[in-house]
């Protein structure tokens, strides 16, 4: 016999309790507006899995002006550079007098524990641990969740719209029909080949490095943890690399003036795929997509969070107007608005990283040109100020000034933390 389907209501069902899920469900909260989120995966998985970390100057103005920005302030660091190392030299990019912004070190997974925690203290509904999620009449005015909740009972969230943030390998995509979706993609040749090692920092700042072997970052976890990468091939096997080989590969990628990597005890390791999507449109019926369920980026930039975040504060507001006015128009535009600046950030993510990675057909030709361009871009005011403006992030659309998120962030402008 088949258990007897739970049903629920809510105004928004949000399907993801990633970064996108969270904060907009956060956002559509202190605006009154209620949800739910459904999510298949535990909190504690949520708290642990490692992403980047790096948060625009607007993300930390989001999280700050809504309440969400404390330990974000005590325990992240504030970077006003980036290095860069080419033919053997570093290059500094100083983003606060390039672009008037910066960027804070915060990793994304205590980014969630924060949001989790201020939706858990507002008696926000998380369901964690669900499975079999998929979503139903989203053409029409009441769409519907079905999902099995974590003690395996089926249940039913009906819902004035459903907000689609259930990441790269999400399916709430795929309920725009083929005939009216287009996925633009591209897969790089390359993949990163990550590490999580127990060490002291090598630099105050991140090191992007170009070398004759390939591409290098040296990014920070903690003052004792730091996040390495380098290029490598996609199907790398990450286990049949030795702790030797890994430091010998980053110590040859980043040779050259700056101050010397720091070694360390390697605990994590991994290859990340390298890809560029975007879902257009974004939005179908009363389905909305935010975060990675509508776009992904190569980690290069480290934009993936940022414009997951932008997404929600962009529908947030479009929401905000709907239930309070019943005007459909921001949210009828939001597909349109979140795309700019997706295509800003896709576009900023592929030039980094094809500035900075050999590809296999990278000749000496290319490598050369390559070269040119970091010199030109680290050498001239306005080279600088360009990768500074995308580093730092594209400003986030304000559509509805009347929105709670909108008044909060004006509220807040100008106390630059
Ligand atoms: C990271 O710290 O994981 C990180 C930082 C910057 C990037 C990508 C990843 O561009």
């Amino acid at each position: 016999m088949t258990a007897q389907r739970t049903h629920a209501r809510t105004q928004v069902g949000i399907v993801g309790a990633g970064p996108a899920g969270l904060m907009l469900s956060h956002l559509l909260s202190l605006a009154g507006i209620e949800s739910v989120v459904i999510e298949t995966r535990t909190r504690e998985d949520i708290e642990a899995t490692i992403r980047a970390g790096i948060l625009e100057q607007g993300t930390v103005d989001v999280m700050v002006s809504t309440g969400v920005g404390n330990r974000l302030l005590d325990t992240g660091s504030r970077h006003d550079g980036i290095e860069i190392r080419f033919g053997g030299e570093s290059h500094r990019v100083d983003l606060a007098s390039s672009a008037g912004r910066s960027v804070h070190l915060y990793p994304q997974h205590e980014v969630l524990r924060d949001l989790i925690a201020a939706r858990l203290a507002a008696d926000g509904d998380i369901r964690f641990s669900t499975s079999e999620v998929s979503l139903h009449g989203v053409t029409g005015t009441e769409p519907v969740i079905h999902f099995t909740d974590a003690d395996g009972r089926p249940a039913e969230l009906h819902c004035d719209l459903i907000a689609g943030c259930d990441g790269a390998q999400g399916t709430a995509k795929w309920s725009i029909p083929d005939s009216r979706r287009t996925d633009h993609f591209r897969a790089y040749p390359h993949g990163w080949f990550g590490i999580l090692a127990e060490a002291p920092p090598s630099s105050k700042e991140l090191i992007y490095a170009h070398s004759a072997r390939g591409f290098a970052l040296i990014s920070s976890r903690t003052p004792a943890v730091q996040r390495m990468y380098f290029q490598c091939d996609p199907t790398e096997d990450a286990d049949s690399w030795s702790d030797n080989q890994i430091w010998d590969e980053l110590q040859s990628r980043v040779a050259g003036s700056g101050s010397p990597l720091n070694e360390g005890t390697i605990f994590q390791r991994g290859v990340i795929p390298m890809r560029s999507y975007v879902c257009d449109p974004m939005q179908h019926g009363r389905l909305f997509l935010a975060g990675d369920a509508a776009h992904t980026v190569p980690p290069t930039g480290a934009k993936g969070l940022n414009l997951a975040i932008s997404d929600a504060v962009v529908l947030a507001q479009a929401l905000e107007r709907f239930f309070g006015t019943g005007h459909a128009d921001l949210l009828e535009g939001y597909g349109r608005t979140a795309a700019q600046r997706v295509w800003r950030a896709q576009h900023f993510s592929w030039w980094m990283t094809s500035m900075l990675h050999l590809a296999p057909d990278t000749g000496d030709f290319d490598r050369h040109r390559q070269l040119a361009e970091l010199d030109q871009i680290t050498g001239s005011a306005a080279g600088r100020a360009l990768l500074a403006e995308g580093y730092t992030g594209h400003p986030i659309a304000h559509t509805n000034p009347r929105s709670v998120v909108s008044e909060a962030l004006r509220l807040t402008a100008g106390r630059r933390p």
